[in-house]
């Protein structure tokens, strides 16, 4: 049966003498049509072929000689793009993949491809050599490219985005009366204290809606510290407070559906924003989605084509036009009223017009620069303090022994408002120095990482802990990673500057046993006497970056923390939230912000 299937089989099969017949018949024709083809036909291919071979050489990533990387990214053409991506769209951060590079290439000093087709940047997490660049190298290190990439859409005049140049020192200039005692004691501290207020209202209508039930926070916060920097900056105007048009809503209501469970959240209503606040917040928002792009420039461009965002921009170009133009009015007035400086924008126009006279030139007015400060500085102001205090709410709702022993050491600190049964004002807040607070906030900025790490451009080719950097090279100095929140890696002194060994041992080496846990006692320090004490330099912190391009508001930033925290903490008892509503899960948008900020407060009666 077999045997019968092959002869049939075979009887089909062609002889190996057809077979042969054939093969030369089709190379014949084949031959003959690439001898029909022109010699130039084949110059003009093997060029083609060529270029694209150097094309795709070129494209691949290439690193700086000495400086670890990831080898296997520099033989993909987007390099470590793809895994950058994939930790995002995993875990909504950047900063955490960022460090986390150090650690698996064991290097405090390493390159990562992330912008496909351009230089590798540099990444550095250790605190001493971060503190080198940021103030003692600032000839070789300036503002990054990176931070003019992201938000120059929306502020490319801001002295935020600017090298250090004479244009930097002027706007400068513009702004720096709003970091002085006076305006933050006199004008900015009123203005905080007076949202945070709102803020306590707002929060005992929703507890007494919530019924014991968890509610979300972050929006609340994020509406407070805007409510803070609005007036600060243009001058009181109640219209546009956002939790005022909360308090509002709430006013009328008197129930709301609650789930059965005490585990489940409450979903509380919310008013809208005013329409001018909404068309700011479009605009920050807008930054935000470009940070974690790898071409934020285009990604930016392309949302400004939107109707969405062209209408804020407008928006947001009348009103600070319309401010300036006030302030200018009252600045030239005679009146008694207009003569004290009553907001930033006031400061600032008074500011150039002492500048321009000295300098013998019109005042500037009307310059997008003038415009582009003032958004930046609401920008630079309201997230990230608003973020710090979202996580604050966490740390202190996670840790009720620190929540209780920060509210006693807050009552002995401002005794007269103890025994008078009273929330101590905001000048008390101000100027009344309690060690164990400044140790909360201080912790808080070092365990949130509400800003991850500060960025430098090379602007010489230099070197970095003996490795050559060149020229245009975006350089990462994180906060988030050896040195901050763990062990610090061994570093040669020989490869170090001079400048930077003379600074070893001014701030403290943090206790490598619990450097991850959040305790503010790390910073409280026997002092003169043996009182114990808050130290700044207890260790190392590099949240508001440091040296001449460090954060400029960082003043502002501490001042709106202590009047917030001193508020809540003094009017309610923050307890535990259910574990679904918990957790340090983060989302990098403008500041590094908790994804999950909810709160079980109960009114402390005193
Ligand atoms: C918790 C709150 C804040 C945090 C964590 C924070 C963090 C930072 C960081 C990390 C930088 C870059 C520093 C560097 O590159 O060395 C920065 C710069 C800056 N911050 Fe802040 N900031 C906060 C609050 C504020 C406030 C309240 C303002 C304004 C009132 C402000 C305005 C600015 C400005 C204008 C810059 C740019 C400074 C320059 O380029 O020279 N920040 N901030």
């Amino acid at each position: 049966m077999a045997h019968a299937l092959n002869s049939t089989l075979l009887g089909h099969l062609p002889t190996a003498a057809t077979i042969q017949t054939h093969l030369n018949q089709n190379v014949h024709s084949l031959t003959s049509f690439l001898r029909s083809i022109p010699p130039s036909t084949y110059t003009s291919l093997f060029g083609i072929l060529t270029l694209l071979y150097l094309s795709y050489k070129w494209a691949l990533p290439k690193p700086i000689p000495g400086i670890p990387y990831h080898k296997a990214s520099t033989k993909r053409l987007l390099g470590d793009v793809s895994s950058m991506v994939s930790h995002i769209s995993r875990t909504q951060e950047i900063h955490t993949w960022m460090s986390a590079q150090n650690t698996t290439l064991n290097s405090p000093i390493i390159q990562l491809f992330t912008r496909p087709f351009g230089p590798p940047c540099v990444v550095v997490t250790d605190y001493l050599e971060a503190q080198d660049i940021l103030v003692h190298r600032t000839k070789e290190f300036d503002r990054s490219k990176f931070i003019a990439d992201v938000s120059g859409g929306i502020v490319s005049k801001s002295h935020f985005v600017m090298q250090t140049n004479d244009e930097f020192r002027k706007h400068r200039k513009w702004v720096q009366g709003i970091m002085a005692t006076g305006f933050l004691q006199d004008i900015a501290a009123p203005y905080m204290y007076e949202a945070g207020q709102d803020l306590l209202q707002l929060w005992e209508q929703k507890a007494r809606l919530a019924k014991g039930r968890a509610f979300a926070a972050a929006h609340d916060v994020h509406c407070t510290t805007m409510d803070a920097v609005w007036p600060i900056v243009f001058g009181a105007d109640p219209g546009n407070s956002n939790t005022k048009a909360q308090l509002r809503l709430f006013d009328t209501i008197t129930e709301v559906d609650l789930p059965s469970s005490l585990e489940e959240e409450a979903v509380l209503p919310r008013a809208p924003h005013p329409e001018m606040v909404q068309s700011f917040l479009n605009l920050m928002h807008s930054v935000e989605a470009c940070i974690k792009s790898p071409m934020p420039v285009l990604s930016h461009w392309l949302l400004r084509q939107t109707a969405a965002l062209k209408k804020s921009i407008r928006n947001k170009n009348e009103l600070i036009s319309r401010e300036i133009e006030k302030a200018v009015v009252r600045a030239k007035s005679t009146s008694a009223a207009n003569k004290e400086v009553k907001c930033a924008v006031d400061d600032i126009v008074r500011r150039e017009m002492r500048l321009a006279e000295k300098e013998n030139r019109t005042p500037e007015f009307g310059s997008q620069g003038m415009s582009d400060e003032i958004l930046g500085f609401i920008i630079g102001a309201q997230d990230t303090t608003a973020t710090s205090v979202t996580w604050a709410l966490k740390y202190l709702t996670d840790n009720p022994t620190i929540q209780s022993k920060l509210r006693s050491e807050l009552r002995a600190g401002h005794a007269d408002a103890t025994a008078e049964k009273r929330m101590p004002t905001f000048d008390e807040i101000t100027q009344t120095q309690i060690h164990y607070r400044d140790a909360v906030i201080e912790e808080i900025f070092r365990c949130s990482q509400t800003e991850a790490s500060a960025v430098r451009t090379a602007v010489v080719d230099t070197e970095i802990l003996g490795h050559f950097i060149p020229k245009g090279t975006e350089v990462f100095l994180m906060g988030n990673g050896p040195s901050f929140l763990a062990p610090e890696f061994k570093i040669e002194d020989s490869l170090r500057t001079k400048l930077g060994l003379e600074s070893k041992g001014k701030v403290g080496v943090w206790n490598h046993a619990d450097m991850e846990s959040f305790n503010p006692e790390r910073w409280m320090v026997s002092g003169p006497g043996g009182k114990v004490v808050f130290d700044a330099a207890a260790g190392p912190m590099l949240t508001f970056g440091l040296g001449e391009r460090g954060c400029y508001g960082r003043r502002m930033a501490y001042l709106q923390m202590r009047q917030l925290l001193s508020l809540i903490v003094w009017r309610f008892e923050l307890f535990p939230c259910p574990e679904g509503l918990s957790g340090y899960a983060a989302s990098d948008k403008m500041a590094h912000s908790p994804q999950l900020c909810y709160i079980r407060p109960a009114k402390i009666v005193y």
